[in-house]
């Protein structure tokens, strides 16, 4: 006798009260919470570690800002400036403008680097999918067919029609389609290739080894990257903002995790020892460069005992086939693989592989001290510029991924993490109640005041409704958990939110992809790239960082699909403006009240597919 969920839910507001008395309500809400806020610790969870009278201060201070925030929405027609962006951003993604990076006095590279900073105006529009857009398949036929309509391809890969590409690529009419995993392609043999090389006898050993995690960088159409999730690793792409025929665009479109991110002046956004193996194959990076700085910075991500593949035409005078007395130093980049104790384990063809070091002496040892270690470790860690220095020897996280114990965390390693078990599983707990709830709610009936909403008698969303998820404020990570647990067919982007407590390294630690954010600014994503975003606490922490509730939803849909779903869980004062928002970009949305006797609410919401 299972009594559904939802049929407790009550829909807080169903027709639209007055705003004037709608925005008394909440202002009284918002001045309770702030009175209580300062006698309650739980009122703020996201700024526990402010002091009470500052936690009071800034309550009061929110909630002020809110009144004024919701006056000025209230005042002209009840609207904000929302207009349809031209067809020239139709594969937008912002901070990557390099005539206005050149303008503003960037050169050497680094105008093809992200620069949000130069970014004015952030327009209110809504990005438009081209013409021609189609939802994308579902997980996993979607993998191995797109719509050719749906990416934006250089003239180059068109003219490739009808015959097979180097890239694995086979666009015919309206769709592209891939290399499917059928046993006998190249990039199989690529794969067992390497397993070989690093002394497996197949690429199915590779988790067995402690290859759990890959940064591709570079990934071309994703084909390597789809092949190791197939053998459950978790491998992120890489690669540069590209205006046209973007592998980050293409391999997202097939429901591959990715990146936008670059080799050019700064760290990427992920922790020291993060990966276990870092690839590039023809990734276009000139690994010599610089004093060796970009293999500086592979080695900070990889973990002790990880793998740095490259494969490159030119790979051959990087190694040291050239002269091959071993260990003599022919060409710069062996000469600074070694510097950085890294041991060149084999080579073959076109591809080497280098390992790193175990041994976190290796670095103090005499002959290796042209590269120095860093003073402090990882200090601030996002948006850090390249160091010439070797970061993470330090670190308690130093363990060789061949010592890796398999299976869950165990405590020990959660404290070497700072966090503590009961938290971690409670957690955890937590999140196994609430995706039970989510996913009824993945219904557009949700949004149907009649007949009926979804009920006991109408099947669950299926496994395979969403496939790219991000979680925009992902804690522990407990929801990837949950969602892989519960068999969903899904990857989720774990975004830790520059000023909330740092759980990236434990996030990557436990094989989920993740990456820093600041969520004042754009993320570094194109258009119409993820399926459901979800985001727990989110509108309360970027409030605390002074950030605008509206630059994030209009960037929140700029990445979502048209009929994407969004999940926002906060309080009622902040749900409510978010609410509010939602409605004038578009969405569908719902607020929904657990009924648990707290003002914790959640926002449903759905984008429409906008044509015009
Ligand atoms: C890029 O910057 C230039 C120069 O500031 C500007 O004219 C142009 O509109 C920008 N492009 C986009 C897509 O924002
Ligand atoms: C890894 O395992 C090896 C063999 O069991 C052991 O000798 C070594 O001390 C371990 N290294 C670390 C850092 O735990
Ligand atoms: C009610 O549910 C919310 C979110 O689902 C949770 O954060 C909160 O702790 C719950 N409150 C109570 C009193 O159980």
């Amino acid at each position: 006798m299972r009594s559904p969920w939802f049929k407790k839910i009550s829909i807080v507001f169903g027709p639209r009260p007055p705003l004037n008395w709608l925005l008394l309500c909440v202002v009284i809400v918002l001045l309770l919470v702030a009175l209580l806020g300062s006698s309650s610790s739980s009122a703020l969870k996201s700024v526990t570690s402010v002091a009470k009278s500052d936690t009071y201060r800034k309550l009061k201070q929110q909630a002020t800002n809110d009144y004024l925030e919701l006056r000025t929405l209230s005042a002209g027609a009840n609207r904000i400036e929302v207009s349809l962006c031209g067809k020239d951003r139709e594969n937008y993604v912002p901070c990557y403008n390099v005539s206005a990076n050149l303008l503003a006095g960037f050169k050497d590279g680094e105008e093809f680097d992200r620069h949000c900073e130069v970014l004015q105006d952030r327009q209110h529009c809504l990005v438009r999918p081209p013409k021609d857009y189609k939802i994308p398949l579902n997980w996993p036929t979607g993998r191995d067919v797109i719509w050719s309509a749906n990416v934006k391809l250089s003239k180059d890969q068109f003219l490739s029609s009808g015959t097979r590409t180097k890239r694995l690529m086979l666009v015919e009419e309206n769709q592209i389609s891939f290399h499917s995993d059928d046993g006998t392609d190249d990039v199989q043999d690529y794969s067992h290739l390497i397993a070989e090389m690093i002394g497996l006898t197949s690429d199915t050993e590779f988790h067995q080894a402690g290859v759990r995690t890959v940064l591709d960088i570079g990934c071309g159409f994703g084909s390597f990257g789809s092949h190791l999730l197939s053998l459950n690793i978790m491998a992120v792409c890489v690669a540069a903002y590209e205006l046209m025929g973007s592998q980050v665009q293409l391999a997202l479109e097939r429901g591959l995790p990715a990146i936008i991110g670059n080799f050019i002046s700064r760290q990427l956004p992920f922790p020291s020892l993060a990966y276990d193996m870092i690839h590039c194959s023809q990734c276009g990076i000139v690994w010599d460069d610089k004093d060796g700085l970009f293999l500086i910075e592979v080695d900070r991500m990889l973990k002790p005992g990880g793998y740095f593949v490259l494969t490159s035409q030119i790979s051959r005078q990087y190694g040291s086939s050239v002269n091959p007395k071993k260990g003599s130093m022919s060409t710069p980049i062996e000469e600074f693989a070694q510097n950085v104790c890294w041991n060149l384990l084999a080579e073959q063809e076109e591809t080497f592989i280098w390992q790193k070091t175990t041994d976190a002496l290796c670095y103090t040892s005499s002959r290796q001290k042209k590269v120095p270690l860093c003073k402090g470790e990882d200090t601030q860690p996002y948006y850090h510029p390249l160091s010439h220095c070797i970061n993470g020897k330090n670190s308690k996280r130093w363990n060789p991924i061949q010592n890796r114990s398999s299976g869950s965390l165990s405590s020990t390693k959660l404290e070497i993490h700072g966090v503590h078990p009961e938290d971690f599983f409670e957690d955890l707990e937590f999140w196994r109640a609430s995706l039970r709830n989510y996913w009824t709610l993945l219904s557009p009936l949700i949004f149907s005041d009649h007949p009926k909403r979804p009920g006991d008698e109408d099947p669950l969303a299926p496994y395979n409704m969403v496939r790219n998820v991000m979680d925009m404020n992902a804690h522990f990570g407990g929801l990837n958990a949950v969602l892989l647990e519960a068999r969903k067919s899904v990857w989720v982007m774990n975004v830790v939110p520059m000023g909330a407590q740092d759980t990236l390294a434990l996030i990557l630690d436990q094989g989920f992809a993740g990456v820093w954010h600041d969520w004042c600014e754009p993320f570094p994503t194109y258009p119409r790239t993820y399926d459901l975003l979800h985001a727990n606490g989110l509108l309360s922490h970027i409030a605390s960082q002074g950030c605008s509730m509206i630059d994030l939803l209009f960037e929140m849909d700029r990445i979502l699909r048209p009929e994407g779903w969004v999940i926002l869980s906060d309080k009622l004062g902040p749900i409510e403006k978010a609410r509010s928002l939602a409605i004038q970009i578009r969405w569908e949305a719902r607020v929904i009240d657990l009924e648990n006797g707290s003002d914790q609410r959640l926002l449903l919401c759905q984008k429409p597919f906008l044509r015009k």
